[in-house]
C-alpha cells in the first residue's frame, strides 16, 4: 500500500501512472473495508466434485464522491462486481473550500444496503460531511467510507458530524495549508487523476 501512496504523492508521476496506481490502492483498501460484510455459503462443482464457498451476501452500493473519488470506482467494482453505484457531485469552491452540490443521483434501498463511499482526499472534511448528509437524508443507515490520503482536521469534522461511519485510510497526513490542501498531500487528486492541472 505505501509504495503505491509514494508513487501517487511524487509530483512527477504522469496521469496514465497515477490513474493505475489509485486504482491499485483502492483494491487494497477496498478489501479492507469490505472484510467485514455479510457472507452466504454456496456450493459449486469443481471438476473433482463439489466444494463450499462463500459469496457477498449483502447489497452494496459505493458512491463516488465526483470528480475525484471517480478514479476509485474501477477497483471498487472489480472486488464487488454487484454492488450498485450512486453519484454526488460536490465542487469546492477555490477562495472558500466550501463545497456545493451540482448533481446527486442515488439508487433505492439505501435503507438496506451497505454504503461505500468513496472520496480520495479527505481534506476539510467539508465536501464529506454534505456528501454523508446526502446519503443519510437518503435513508443509509450502514456507511463507510475510503479515502487515500485524510487529514486530521477532516477525521475530526467527520466523526463530529457522523460518528458511526467508519473511515478507511492509509494514511493520516499532517494537515491543510492556507488554501485547505492536504500537506504533504497529492496535490489536486482530480487534476493529477485526469491531468487538468
Ligand atoms: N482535494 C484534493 O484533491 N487535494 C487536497 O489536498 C485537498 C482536497
Amino acid at each position: 500500500m505505501h509504495d503505491a501512496l509514494v508513487t501517487l504523492r511524487d509530483a512527477a508521476t504522469p496521469p496514465e501512472t497515477f490513474r493505475r496506481i489509485a486504482v491499485r490502492i483502492s483494491l487494497l483498501l477496498t478489501a479492507e473495508a469490505t472484510r467485514d460484510l455479510p457472507t452466504a455459503a454456496l456450493r459449486v462443482v469443481t471438476p473433482l466434485g463439489p466444494a463450499a464457498g462463500r459469496q457477498i451476501g449483502a447489497n452494496v452500493v459505493v458512491v463516488p464522491v465526483l470528480r475525484a473519488g471517480l478514479g476509485m470506482l474501477d477497483a471498487v467494482l472489480e472486488l464487488l462486481p454487484n454492488a450498485r453505484v450512486g453519484h454526488i457531485g460536490l465542487q469546492r469552491d477555490e477562495m472558500t473550500a466550501v463545497a456545493s452540490r451540482y448533481y446527486a443521483k442515488l439508487p433505492p434501498d439505501l435503507r438496506t444496503s451497505y454504503v461505500l463511499m468513496i472520496d480520495p482526499m479527505l481534506a476539510t472534511g467539508g465536501s464529506a460531511v454534505a456528501a454523508l448528509d446526502m446519503l443519510r437524508a437518503a435513508g443509509a443507515a450502514q456507511v463507510r467510507m475510503i479515502c487515500i490520503v485524510a487529514a486530521p482536521e477532516g477525521i475530526a469534522l467527520v466523526e463530529r458530524h457522523h460518528p458511526d461511519v467508519h473511515i478507511y485510510t492509509p494514511v493520516i497526513d499532517q494537515g491543510l495549508n492556507a488554501q485547505k490542501f492536504i500537506v504533504p498531500g497529492l496535490g489536486d487528486f482530480g487534476d493529477r487523476l485526469y491531468g487538468t492541472a
